[in-house]
């Protein structure tokens, strides 16, 4: 008797499932966007975040993991890949209130410039945004002072995000830099 249940149990359940999705495939079908919590219509925000990164000594925050290509070594650092994790600050002193991290990896791509490809999330800790974050993706070309790179994704409130960052180095020498993030994102 309970082994009928369970087998009855389990065809309801996995009928309601498919009958959610297109007929005609079993695996794809469209959703109201209510189902997932999500408003009407999108909102445009514009984030400035500031971060420190320290390159060297016992708390270094981005790190080369892979050298580059000895060839490249002294000009476009081809072949590089390196990790990153820093606070995220509302202002460009050290010392401003924390709001979250930026966290990902970066490699030099390119063998005629120094480029970078840029892969990190900002993941953000205050208020409504705790616990959200903003995914880029782009190709950092740092001969230019101001670079913009896409707005990929995103978590939590960025579910569907999509635009774009721009970037510049405020200050930069061998041992630390300071960084600015302006982000353009489009969110529900
Ligand atoms: C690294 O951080 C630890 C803990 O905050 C601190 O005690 C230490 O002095 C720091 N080291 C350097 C080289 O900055
Ligand atoms: C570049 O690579 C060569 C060969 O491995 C090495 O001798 C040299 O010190 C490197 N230069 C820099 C700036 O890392
Ligand atoms: C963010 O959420 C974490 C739990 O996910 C909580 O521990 C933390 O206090 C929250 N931070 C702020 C600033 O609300």
């Amino acid at each position: 008797m309970a082994t009928q249940f369970l087998i009855l149990s389990l065809l309801i359940s996995s009928y309601l499932i498919t009958s959610t999705l297109a007929e005609e495939t079993g695996f794809v079908g469209s959703l109201d966007r209510k189902a997932l919590g999500l408003k009407k219509k999108n909102k445009v925000s514009h984030f400035r975040f500031y971060f420190h990164e320290r390159f060297t000594g016992a708390n270094a925050t981005s790190v080369t993991v892979v050298a580059p290509l000895p060839k490249y070594n002294t000009t476009t650092n081809f072949g590089l890949v390196g990790v990153t994790d820093n606070a995220l600050t509302v202002g460009p002193e050290p010392g401003s209130k924390v709001v979250g991290r930026i966290e990902g990896l970066y490699a030099a791509t390119s063998q005629s410039e120094f480029n970078l490809l840029v892969v990190v999330n900002f993941a953000l800790t205050q208020g409504k945004y705790n616990g959200s974050n903003i995914a880029v993706l782009g190709r950092n070309r740092l001969s230019l002072k101001v670079r913009e790179m896409p707005v990929i994704g995103g978590s939590g409130v960025f579910k569907f995000a999509t635009g774009y960052v721009k970037t510049s180095t405020l200050y930069l020498d061998a041992d630390r830099s300071t960084i600015e993030y302006n982000i353009y994102v489009s969110h529900y």
